[in-house]
């Protein structure tokens, strides 16, 4: 069959990202850039020309825009950060589209995010439908709304919400915009095309003028707008923990207040592009598209999910509980199995204190807990479980009580229901060749408290079939938790890697740093709490059931340092006891240094024959982070994690680790893997067994090249 040339060259046509139709006397301008319609090159292109067509065509006489697909604008292109910039610039684009003389209305629906939103400031008029979604969240990318953003609306709806909008990131509803002064008008339906036209048509008819946001006077009031840009100060400057643009915000909304907006703009130009060229802005946009890329695994992309419409979870104590709490939050019904009537009723009582909690917060109304409840249901009998499509097995961690419980999932289940174990170490190929249906089972690892850690480790053993990997990653999804593909071994990623980095650090205690200091270290590095704060967190007791368990398998040559020990032998396991590495003062939850630790460590140094030494912070990190990037490089290079930045992700979402450093993986490539594995080496010259150098980490700094290139499509 020949060729129609004429299609052919159609389909080779490159796509128009923006639109323009005449529609009565309305220029309707639609952006149409999937996924999101981001403003890339071509769309900042397109917006310029469409307004010099309106203003140059007699015909037109307002200009409507629109997104095409399930967004308004989701912002600029984050994949043009970093690289070198096109014209026209975003700002001078916002510009062109506020100084026109025909009045521009911008119709929102989905998102209008960024520099989205700046552009819907831009316009004269501004709609949105109920669905619509609207923020400036580039704070979350360590930037400032850089085309116009902190200078428009603060003058629109005034210094305090503006700051609020900007220093949080957070999305607002088309009636909370409304409220705000951010929209003039919110649809009745969710009919964009609808609903922008009508409104244009009465634009018209009213002879609306153009109304330019950058001559709105919510600042007129002086005194109020100082008053609240000194708050945001205050309070940024305490909370903002080394981040770098929330100031520069608060910094853009003073030129606000004091210059024109000329000169504002010129501020916020600046600003932004200091925020630019910072190592935070790269760390946070590598967060932003990992968390997005973990997403897509092998399996994910070839199978199809199985359907998961109720769930069972064995095990009602600390994770059972939470997990059931996050399945209930996603909307399935759950069926909860416990050992006898009296656990169950704990295992209930745990669920339903995580909703009186809210309750009594005023989070939730107590109706809501009941309808909540009435999806829960508990049993003492598996038989309970023989429709779940799902169940997931939360109880002691010891293999004999796992098997068991499987060996009763594998009597009492339907054909193809997902079979998955919470464990945290425990070997889940020997756990799955003890069922007569491997391929149904899989790791599902919570992280405590399940209803509220986004990580999910999704562990794949060898024999489980694509579609129930499949199904995990689309359980995540429900549960709105941020899952992570990782192979089985001791510990996945997560805990594998910890242990390393923990023995790093127990190390230097030994050798004369405080776990004071390094908690502090780790503190000032970016994280909430340092590691001894979260042993103290946890309980003690459950890495010391670790250690007994892996005791007979040690390596008798390996260093062990007994510190630890020492304090849960006298039953000091963290906060629920009162004591452990902090002393706690009745029901305190932040701990206090205890000087009889630190004379048990003194101690422990005497019996290892150990002359203190001090350690600067700046040589806890090197080491605590050399051995966090030389375990995650072991791991990728053993394909228990399939890329640096699972093992980013993994850190970022499960274990605290600062997200504007990006992830271990993403932060070694920022130091250079030449100083990470040089450091590796001279620590080695010391402890050569627990130094090893990764295999993956030589070959990079052998091939000149960083874990970043490893971060391919799957
Ligand atoms: N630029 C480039 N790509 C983007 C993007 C953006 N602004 N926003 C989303 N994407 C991509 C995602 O990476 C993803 O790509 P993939 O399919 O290849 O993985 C795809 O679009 C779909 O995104 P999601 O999976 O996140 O889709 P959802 O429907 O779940 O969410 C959303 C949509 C709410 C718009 C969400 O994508 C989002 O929050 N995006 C970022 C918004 C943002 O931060 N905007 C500010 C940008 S900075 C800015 O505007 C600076 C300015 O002030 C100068
Ligand atoms: P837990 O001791 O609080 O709860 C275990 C529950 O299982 C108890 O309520 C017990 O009555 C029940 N149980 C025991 N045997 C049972 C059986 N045969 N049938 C039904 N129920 C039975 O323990 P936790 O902390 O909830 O841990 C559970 C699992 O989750 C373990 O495998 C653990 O390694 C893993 N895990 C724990 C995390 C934590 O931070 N606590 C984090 C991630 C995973």
């Amino acid at each position: 069959m020949a060729l129609d040339p004429a299609a052919s060259a159609l389909s080779a046509a490159p796509t128009v990202p923006v639109t323009h139709e005449l529609r009565g006397k309305v220029l309707l301008v639609t952006i149409d850039n999937p996924p999101v319609n981001a403003l890339g090159v071509d769309v900042r292109r397109g917006l310029a020309a469409a307004i010099e067509h309106a203003e140059a065509n007699a015909a037109v006489q307002a200009v409507l825009i629109v997104g095409a697909g399930r967004n308004f604008i989701a912002g600029a292109d984050i994949r043009e950060f970093g690289k070198p910039p096109q014209s026209p610039a975003l700002p001078d684009v916002c510009n062109r589209i506020e100084a026109s003389h025909k009045p521009v209305l911008a119709a929102i629906h989905g998102a209008a995010l960024g520099g989205g939103l700046e552009i819907a400031l831009a316009a004269h008029y501004r709609l949105a439908v109920p669905g619509a979604k609207l923020g400036l969240p580039e704070v979350q990318l360590g930037l400032l709304p850089g085309a116009g953003g902190t200078q428009r609306t603060p003058r629109l709806i005034g210094a305090e919400a503006a700051l609020s909008l900007m220093l949080s990131g957070k999305h607002i509803g088309a009636q909370e915009a409304l409220k705000l002064g951010l929209v003039d008008r919110v649809g009745a339906s969710d009919d964009i095309l609808a609903e922008g036209l009508a409104y244009a048509q009465e634009l018209l008819a009213a002879h609306a003028p153009v109304r330019r946001t950058r001559d709105a006077q919510a600042l007129a009031e002086r005194a109020a707008a100082q008053a609240a840009i000194d708050a945001a100060r205050a309070d940024t400057a305490k909370k903002s923990r080394g981040l770098f643009s929330p100031l520069k915000i608060v910094d853009c909304v003073q030129a606000a207040l004091d210059q024109s907006f000329e000169e504002g703009q010129r501020v916020e130009r600046k600003l932004f592009l200091e925020c630019l060229e910072s190592p935070q802005r790269a760390g946070l946009v590598h967060a932003f598209f990992a968390e997005r890329e973990v997403q897509k695994t092998p399996e994910a992309k070839s199978a199809k999910p199985r359907a998961i419409e109720t769930v069972g979870v064995v095990g009602g104590g600390t994770m059972g509980a939470g997990i059931a709490v996050a399945v209930l939050d996603a909307g399935l019904p759950v069926t909860m199995i416990e050992r006898d009537d009296a656990s169950l009723a704990r295992g209930r009582a745990h669920v339903e204190k995580v909703y009186d909690g809210l309750i009594a917060k005023g989070r939730m109304k107590p109706e809501a807990k009941d309808a909540i409840l009435a999806r829960l249901s508990g049993s003492t009998s598996y038989d309970a479980l023989a429709s779940a499509d799902l169940v997931i097995e939360a109880v002691f961690e010891e293999m004999g009580v796992k098997q068991a419980v499987f060996a009763e999932l594998d009597r009492v289940c339907k054909p193809g229901a997902v079979l998955a174990t919470n464990t945290s170490y425990l070997d889940i190929d020997a756990i799955a060749a003890s069922v007569k249906r491997p391929q149904d089972v899989i790791g599902l690892h919570f992280f405590s408290p399940a209803n509220i850690m986004k990580l999910l480790e999704v562990v794949v053993p060898s024999q489980v079939s694509a579609d129930v990997v499949a199904t995990a990653f689309e359980l995540a999804k429900k549960l709105r938790k941020v899952p992570v593909r990782a192979g089985v071994c001791d510990g996945f990623i997560g805990n594998r890697v910890l242990a390393v980095y923990r023995t790093a650090a127990d190390h230097m205690i030994e050798d004369g740093a405080s776990p004071y200091q390094i908690d502090k270290a780790v503190r000032d590095f970016g994280y909430p709490m340092g590691p001894y704060q979260v042993v103290d967190l946890a309980g003690g007791d459950i890495g010391w059931a670790t250690r007994k368990r892996r005791a007979a398998t040690r390596d008798p040559k390996a260093r062990y340092v007994q510190i630890a020990d020492r304090l849960c032998e006298r039953g000091w396991f963290g906060q629920k006891t009162g004591r452990g590495f902090y002393l706690y003062a009745q029901g305190a939850r932040v701990g206090t240094p205890d000087p009889e630790v630190e004379s048990i460590i003194r101690a422990e140094r005497e019996r290892a024959g150990i002359e203190p030494r001090s350690f600067s912070d700046e040589e806890i990190l090197r080491r605590y982070m050399a051995a966090m990037i030389n375990e995650g490089a072991n791991v990728v290079h053993e394909k228990i994690a399939l890329r640096p930045l699972d093992v980013d992700v993994t850190f970022l979402y499960g274990y605290g680790f600062p997200r504007h450093r990006g992830g271990p993986m993403h932060y070694a490539d920022t130091v250079g893997l030449v100083t990470v594995l040089a450091d590796i080496r001279e620590f080695a010259k010391e402890d050569p067994l627990f130094w090893k150098p990764s295999p993956l980490l030589v070959e990079l700094v052998e091939r000149g090249a960083n874990f970043a290139s490893l971060n391919t499509a799957i």
